[in-house]
């Protein structure tokens, strides 16, 4: 058990220190938002003050449809990262979600990783998180449902992440259950039920799987951000590259689930690879209820502190409500109704 624990934490420390860098984004495939541009609106009559951001998350008034994606937790460093993340969470009121809570079904050593976003962001939606190979070795998901108590959660979120376990050294790749898992979860779970990737994204058959068996929330986390694949790569010193680039587009995978929207109620989550106020906007008007941001959170965090990672979220924000003015939306809803054109369709 204490190798375990070690195993995991010290993965965690390597996975923090790799991310800092932009060595571990992918190589040759984008998100795929920078193949849009915006449908300008000469008479737009929309008067940008009144542009309000405020909006519902989780039964809660966030003030920023904006979620600091899951990162960290469970090592020494992982407490004061996710203590300075929730500072920002707190004072933005924006919903936060923590790292992977499988170190916390290890040992109780670093509980307080975890626990300190709650104690410091006392209102905002907090998430907990486990991986996609916990939930299928759980034998009756107490454990797990143990690890929302343990945040007092206002969702959980499970990430699936097949690329990763495949390329890890002490990777599980093995899923066999897991869509009855997750359904089982849902209906012990006394909070929503949030599916995440972590890179590869999701597409809209496996969406439709999930919502199936009645999950709240997806949240894309497609390629063209961080690479997983690329962050095992370097961690195991292999030259293999073969799936750095693996995944589905953030934009393709949006562009595919937004639809089911028609049919089914769910919150849908843009993420993977927003690292600019134009990547957010994009993935708005492509069909995101919340966007969310993970590696560029932690740097900005680490390489400057919290009131750089306010003014980044702030600022894009701002830039969001200017195009919001530019093409006539008075709400985040109006810039989802066709107001994005495809570049190539312009010349
Ligand atoms: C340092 C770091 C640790 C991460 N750990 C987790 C995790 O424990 N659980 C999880 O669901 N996602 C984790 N992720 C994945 C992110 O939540 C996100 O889905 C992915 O990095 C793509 O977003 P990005 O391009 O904005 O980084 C982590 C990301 C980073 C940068």
């Amino acid at each position: 058990m204490s190798l375990s624990v070690s195993q995991t934490s010290k993965r965690k420390k390597q996975h923090i220190e790799l991310c800092l860098t932009d060595r571990v984004s992918f190589r040759s495939k984008s998100n795929g938002f920078d193949r849009y541009d915006f449908i300008h609106n000469a008479i737009t009559e929309v008067d940008i003050s009144k542009i309000s951001l405020r909006t519902k998350f989780l039964s809660k008034d966030i003030d920023y449809p904006f979620l600091i994606s899951c990162m960290t937790g469970g090592t020494k460093e992982a407490e004061n990262i996710n203590k300075r993340l929730a500072v920002v969470a707190c004072d933005l009121n924006i919903p936060i979600g923590v790292g992977s809570q499988r170190q916390a079904l290890e040992s109780k050593k670093y509980h307080n990783s975890y626990k300190v976003i709650r104690k410091i962001a006392k209102s905002v939606p907090v998430l907990g998180n486990i991986g996609a190979a916990q939930i299928v070795q759980s034998k009756d998901l107490q454990d797990i449902l143990s690890l929302i108590e343990m945040l007092e959660a206002d969702a959980f979120v499970v990430h699936l992440n097949p690329l990763q376990e495949l390329l890890q050294k002490e990777g599980e790749p093995n899923f066999v259950g897991l869509l009855n898992k997750i359904e089982k979860l849902v209906i012990k779970s006394k909070v929503p039920i949030i599916i995440k990737e972590v890179g590869s994204g999701i597409s809209k058959e496996v969406a439709l799987k999930l919502l199936n068996v009645g999950v709240s929330g997806i949240d894309v986390a497609g390629a063209g951000g961080t690479s997983w694949a690329g962050v095992e790569i370097v961690r195991n010193n292999n030259n293999g590259n073969i799936f750095w680039d693996w995944g589905l587009p953030t934009s393709y995978c949006l562009k595919e689930i937004y639809p089911l929207k028609k049919k089914y109620k769910f919150t849908l989550i843009g993420s993977g690879g927003i690292n600019s106020a134009n990547d957010l906007t994009v993935a708005f008007s492509l069909g995101s209820d919340i966007v969310a941001s993970a590696r560029i959170i932690l740097q900005t965090l680490l390489n400057d502190n919290e009131k750089a990672v306010k003014q980044l979220i702030i600022n894009w924000f701002d830039y969001l409500k200017k195009v919001m003015f530019l093409t006539g939306s008075k709400t985040i809803n109006d810039l989802k109704k066709n107001k994005i054109i495809k570049r190539k369709e312009l010349y």
